[in-house]
């Protein structure tokens, strides 16, 4: 039988960790949600009071649910605070030398049992995995949810070289606990997903970049001739194209040219139109080139 770990903590509270927090706490899980700051907790939490008030108003969860699922998330600034969890899932910045310097403190902190799990797009679980000691890397495995994580369903669950069999199934197991569906993938660069995303959205690029059509216009065909529900353009915009880049560099380091950045992306990105975010990008505000 597998033993579902049932104490959950996340690491970084942005828009991915906050959103995990809150699937785990929507399915009853007791979290706790690290940031660097009091002010990032503070956002998030208010952040993800607007979403389940907005779910509970289209009828998606009872409104009661919401005041339970918030209290269910306690917030700390303090890792140590992590000691008693069974699943810990770090969804810091982007950036090996942060993860890796998370996962030296939770090894410090966690039980020899805690699973360490962490979101990263685009970095190596195993290269990851070495940044702890070798007793700790059978604990230790990718887990990669979508944006937003309160509506995506599936998760990727990625083993490393040393991941053990029963880590893989306990991350699965609370997974498909929290509500989501898990496939299991290989480390390999950009995972399954992320694979078939990229070559996608360079496709759009190029096309946009060719003059074939806009921006707006290539969004609309997917939506509308393809069924998708968000245009590549409206979605580069919402998760933001230096994280679009990032990615789509270090695929082009793996797999060579098919994965190669576009031009007009590392334009965009250098001229501050990262997106959402940034108040600019392929469509936002009058800034947008859409
Ligand atoms: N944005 C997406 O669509 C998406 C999708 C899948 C995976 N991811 C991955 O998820 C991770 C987080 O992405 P995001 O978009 O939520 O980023 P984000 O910038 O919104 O959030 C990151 C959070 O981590 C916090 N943080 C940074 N260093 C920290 C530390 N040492 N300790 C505690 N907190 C720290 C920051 O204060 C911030 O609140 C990244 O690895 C990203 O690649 C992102």
């Amino acid at each position: 039988m597998v033993l579902t770990p049932q104490r959950i903590g996340v690491v970084g509270a942005g828009m991915m960790g906050s959103e995990i927090a809150l699937v785990f706490a929507m399915a009853g899980f007791d979290v706790r949600l690290n940031d660097a700051g009091p002010d990032r907790l503070d956002a998030a939490l208010a952040n993800l009071a607007k979403v389940l008030d907005k779910g509970a108003g289209r009828g998606l969860w009872p409104a009661e649910m919401v005041a339970p699922t918030l209290e269910r998330i306690r917030p700390t600034t303090e890792l140590a605070d992590f000691a008693d969890r069974d699943f810990v899932i770090e969804a810091v910045f982007e950036d090996e030398a942060v993860k890796a310097e998370v996962f030296r403190r939770l090894d410090a902190v966690c039980t020899a049992d805690c699973l360490l799990a962490s979101n990263t797009s685009s970095i190596s679980i195993t290269v990851l995995s070495s940044a702890l000691p070798p007793g700790r890397r059978p604990r230790f495995l990718g887990t990669h949810f979508f944006s937003p994580v309160s509506r995506m369903k599936l998760v990727e669950v990625i083993p490393g070289l040393d991941t053990a069999s029963d880590a893989v199934e306990q991350a699965i197991a609370a997974c498909t606990a929290a509500g989501k569906t898990a496939i299991r993938v290989k480390d390999v660069a950009g995972f399954a997903v992320n694979r078939l995303l990229h070559a996608f959205l360079i496709e759009a690029m190029r096309l946009a970049e060719e003059g074939v059509a806009t921006p707006a216009d290539l969004d609309a065909a997917c939506r509308l001739g393809l069924g998708h529900p968000i245009g590549p353009f409206e979605m580069m915009d919402l998760v933001s194209n230096s994280l679009v880049l990032q990615v789509q560099e270090v695929m082009a380091d793996a797999y060579g040219d098919r994965f190669r950045p576009p031009p007009l992306l590392k334009q965009m990105v250098k001229a501050g139109y990262d997106g959402r975010r940034a108040g600019r990008g392929w469509h936002v505000a009058k800034g947008g080139v859409g």
